[in-house]
This record gives structure tokens, sequence and C-alpha cells, in this order.
């Protein structure tokens, strides 16, 4: 069977990358929000890979990261707090309470999906999150020319050496907004290119 999205084959290399071609940029991006959780959170981290940004979740209640590579996590269990709880698992299908949760982060996890893919992904996000939750996005969004010709090319990486499952960058902001979510605070980095973002889940009763 084809796996998608099998971050396995380059585990090792994969945060080496990264800050080669960003540099910190990634890193900053996923940790932006992290200083207004409060003690009593209760987290879901989404495909958080080698669990970098996990240290600055030691002072919230709970955190579940579930994260799909059986590599990855092993990377993240080495210097984890203790209030992480590991999960194994693909998000889509690991079963979760509704409204149990007060913040869902995903640092550069919702461009792996093809669109049918991300609305489950996204319809399950906010169906986990209390009233009024948090959702916490750092990723990619085309600006310039060059920004477009650079996100094509890692996707062409990845799709060799991941499967991932989308073809393209898909306009992320929009489809969460599109949800039952709406804009909290937003962080630019690298013309843009990069972002990071905090969403509140909202009633469009
Ligand atoms: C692009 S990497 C980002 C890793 C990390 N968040 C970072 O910024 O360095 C995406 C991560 O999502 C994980 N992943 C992919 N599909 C998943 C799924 N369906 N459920 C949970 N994790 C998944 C991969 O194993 C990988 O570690």
């Amino acid at each position: 069977m084809v796996r998608e999205n099998d971050f396995d084959g380059i585990t090792r290399f994969y945060d080496f990358m990264a800050k080669l071609i960003f540099w910190d940029r990634l890193h900053r991006a996923s940790i932006k929000w992290l200083d207004t959780l409060n003690t009593s959170d209760t987290i879901v981290v989404l495909g958080g890979g080698s669990g970098k940004i996990l240290k600055y979740l030691a002072h919230v209640k709970s955190v579940i990261y579930i994260e799909k590579s059986t590599k990855m996590i092993k990377l993240a269990k080495v210097s984890a707090p203790e209030n992480v709880q590991f999960i194994c698992a693909d998000f889509l299908k690991y079963a979760l309470k509704s409204e149990s949760t007060n913040v869902v982060i995903c640092p550069f996890f919702l461009d792996l999906f093809a669109p049918i893919q991300l609305e489950e992904v996204l319809k399950k996000i906010a169906r986990i999150l209390k009233k009024k939750g948090s959702l916490f996005v750092s990723d990619f969004q085309y600006t310039t020319w060059w920004s477009k010709q650079l996100i094509k090319l890692m996707y062409a990486f990845f799709r060799i050496t991941t499967r991932i499952s989308a073809r393209e960058l898909a306009p992320l902001d929009k489809l969460i907004l599109a949800r039952t979510f709406e804009n909290k605070t937003y962080l630019p980095l690298k013309d843009g290119m990069i972002f990071s973002k905090a969403y509140t889940k909202v009633n469009r009763d």
C-alpha cells in the first residue's frame, strides 16, 4: 500500500533542510503565540515533527501530540516535558472527543493535504475545539513570483520523498476563514511567504 505524507524516510534531514533554506523562520512562526497560552489550557499539536515546539508548552495543563511518523515521534520524545501524551496516528483516523480542547496547533501541517482531505481536517479541528477555542497555524502562502517558484519546488521535492497528498499549496487562510474561524493575530515572515496566525472558533448559526 502506498503511504501518503510519509516523513519516516526524511526524519533525519527535515530539520536541517528547513534551517538551511529558511534559517530560524519556520521555528519562529511555529512558536509565535505559545506564550499567550494559559496554564489551564489543554492543547492538541498536529504533525509536530521532531518536537521542537514542545519545550514552549511545558507550562500548559496537557498536550496531546498527534504525529503520524514513528521516527518523528521517537525524536520528539527525547526531551519532551511530562505533560505531553504522544499519539502515533493519522489525525483523521484518531478518535478525539468533541469540544475537548482549548487550542489546536498546526505547525506546517495543513499544507500537506489535498483539498478534500483539508476540508475533513478543518472540520475535525473545529469539532474538537471548545467554544471560542483557538487554532494556531504556521504555514506558507504565495506572495511574490519567487515565493511561488520556491513553494512549487518544495512540493516537487516532497512528492518524491514523502508522497505528499497535496499537488499544490491551497489558499489555507481563505479556507480556514470560510469555516467557523475568525482572525485573531497575524505575523508575516520572509515577505509574507511564511505566516503565523491565531484564529478563534466562532459559531456561525
Ligand atoms: C511538514 S512536516 C512539519 C513538521 C514540524 N511541524 C515542523 O514544522 O518542523 C509535517 C509533519 O506532519 C506529520 N503528518 C503527516 N500527515 C499526518 C497525519 N495525517 N496525522 C498526523 N501527522 C501527520 C508528518 O509525519 C510530519 O512530521
